[in-house]
């Protein structure tokens, strides 16, 4: 049967286990030759290890092609290296889905530098240096063609970094920077026919067991037709099909699939206005200004603090 990603050749960072695994074997069943990257630690971020072959032997048993990659996203070389392994290996690059990541939460007031550099190592700046790099052999592509390639981006967000979450000023500051990112590829590669999407997720995985939501699942633990509510690829659709063709009017949006619903997400927007009429505004007035008449009456939901 044809997959709407027949020919394709794509990326899936953090594709070991979890959420990343599910999308790679969806992309595989719609067709696409994937990259297996995965550094094989902890959720914690802690180790190394092959878990990338794991999902290499599952797509080739069932008659899709893969090809491992055991790289950390947050390293340069690593980086770039993953994203020209598809390109050695098949001629091409597609689609690159980043979604490698880590937890290390603790209240800001216990955090350590360490937890926070790690936690953003690993989900911005991997995030980043893939997106580079892919855009920068697109745009070479482009340049070296038509002007234009259809590469897809497609990066990983969460509730965390889009609403705020308790003990994850790392995760969450990294996840904001992640949709900020992708909102801006958004419009840098609009010109050569490039898109940047977010996905936000969930399901039960390595990562949200730490929050003592039970032991992880992975997605070949389900039939095909099977629906659990914790599943890690009930998003792993939504993921393919923004890879595909289909969607090359779809750019700079954030799609939430978690459980059996599925969003789009709209970030800040203006909720209350109000003009000075050309004049400064003076810190003796604003507070009514800012409490009354904004906060108070246009935004009524809204409050600060207490
Ligand atoms: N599980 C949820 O409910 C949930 C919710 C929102 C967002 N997310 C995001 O989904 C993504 C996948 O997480 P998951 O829940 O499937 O957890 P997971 O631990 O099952 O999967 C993460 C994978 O990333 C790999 N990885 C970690 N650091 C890496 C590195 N430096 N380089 C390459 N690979 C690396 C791990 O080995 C692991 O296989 C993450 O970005 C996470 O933040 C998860």
């Amino acid at each position: 049967m044809a997959g709407i990603l027949d020919g394709k050749v794509a990326l899936v960072t953090g594709a070991g286990h979890g959420i990343g695994r599910g999308h790679a074997l969806e992309l595989a069943r719609q067709g696409a030759r994937v990259v297996i990257n995965d550094l094989g630690g902890n959720a914690k971020g802690e180790g190394e290890g092959r878990d990338a072959d794991v999902v290499v032997d599952i797509i080739k048993a069932r008659g899709g092609d893969a090809v491992a990659d055991y790289g950390n996203v947050g390293d340069e070389a690593a980086a770039e290296a993953m994203v020209k392994r598809g390109i050695d290996q098949w001629g091409r690059l597609d689609i690159v889905v980043n979604n490698a990541g880590i937890v290390r939460d603790k209240a800001i007031w216990n955090m350590s530098v360490d937890d926070f550099d790690l936690v953003m190592n690993v989900h911005l700046r991997g995030t980043w240096l893939t997106c580079r790099a892919a855009a920068q052999h697109w745009r070479a592509v482009a340049k070296a063609g038509s002007g234009r390639y259809p590469g897809r981006i497609i990066n990983t967000t969460s509730g965390a970094g889009l609403l705020g979450n308790f003990g994850q000023t790392n995760y969450a500051a990294a996840k904001a920077g992640i949709a900020g990112l992708t909102l801006t590829l958004a419009v840098e590669l609009a010109a050569i026919g490039v898109t940047a999407n977010l996905i936000s997720p969930g399901g039960l995985t390595r990562i949200s067991s730490t929050l003592g939501m039970g032991a992880p699942k992975e997605p070949d633990d389900f039939g095909p037709d099977e629906f659990d509510p914790l599943d890690p690829s009930l998003g792993s659709p939504a993921v393919a099909w923004l890879a595909s063709d289909e969607a090359q009017m779809v750019s700079g949006q954030c799609i939430r699939a978690v459980r059996d619903r599925l969003s789009v997400l709209k970030g800040w927007h203006e909720a209350a206005g109000i003009t000075s009429g050309g004049k400064r505004w003076k810190t003796e007035e604003i507070g009514k200004i800012l409490a009354t008449d904004l906060f108070g009456t246009r935004a009524p939901g809204l409050r600060m603090g207490g």
